[in-house]
């Protein structure tokens, strides 16, 4: 089966979890996009949305969903969103579309977190997918001197732009043997506005498509 077929399988098991009037946090890239275009048929049981990222709130707003901010919903009941890398602790790597920050912070702010990923996701250790880091401009290239010392290989993503109006670096060749403790301490550097880790608080349930079947992968 085709990546992008895997995808949409697992986008569409995660719509099962809405329940009658849902406040629905929803996260950014192209498996939550069949999650979002799924959206319209499960209309009546959400009693509100809100986004991750500008990118899911227009695609959200052209099927005519009306997009709430976290301050009017207050906590969400579920957020369903992807990742680039998981573990089987549940520990994710986010943030390859550079929405890290508003997804951490919708990730804090719902009960459950679904995530939603084909099979190549699954990992030992975190790590072989470039850890993003958003950080303010004027503190980048120090940023980037920290992880150098931290052994690893940080790259400015060029020409891209946060929602926040901050830059991203892609830090390759880490080696995360333990997520919290690297989450913490990359929190710790003066700049970085969001680490990719999702480690303090991981997925609550993964569902994860293979050629066969979505599997349902709880704690
Ligand atoms: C967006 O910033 C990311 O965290 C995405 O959730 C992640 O990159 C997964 O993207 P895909 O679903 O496009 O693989």
């Amino acid at each position: 089966m085709h990546q992008s077929e895997k995808k949409r399988q697992a986008a569409l098991a995660a719509l099962e979890y809405i329940e009658d009037n849902t406040q629905l946090g929803v996260g950014t890239g192209s498996t939550v996009n069949y999650f979002i275009d799924a959206l319209p048929d499960y209309r009546s049981k959400i009693c509100s949305v809100a986004s991750s990222s500008e990118a899911s709130t227009k695609r959200l707003q052209k099927l005519g969903f009306e997009v709430s901010s976290l301050g009017d919903t207050g906590e969400l009941d579920l957020y369903v969103d992807g990742a680039d890398e998981a573990n089987k602790h549940f520990h994710l790597i986010k943030g390859g579309g550079g929405a890290l920050t508003r997804e951490k912070v919708v990730a804090a702010y719902s009960r459950k977190f679904i995530c939603i990923i084909d099979d190549t996701k699954l990992v030992g250790t975190l790590g072989a997918f470039p850890l993003p880091v958003e950080v303010i401009p004027m503190a980048r290239a120090y940023i980037a001197k920290k992880f150098i010392k931290l052994r690893g290989q940080p790259i400015y993503r060029e020409g891209f732009k946060t929602d926040n109006g901050n830059h991203i670096l892609d830090i390759y060749n880490l080696n995360i043997i333990n997520p919290v403790e690297m989450e913490d301490r990359i929190n710790r550097i003066p700049g970085v506005v969001t680490v990719g880790i999702f480690a303090h608080r991981g997925a609550d349930i993964i569902l994860m498509a293979d050629n066969k079947q979505v599997h349902t992968l709880r704690k």
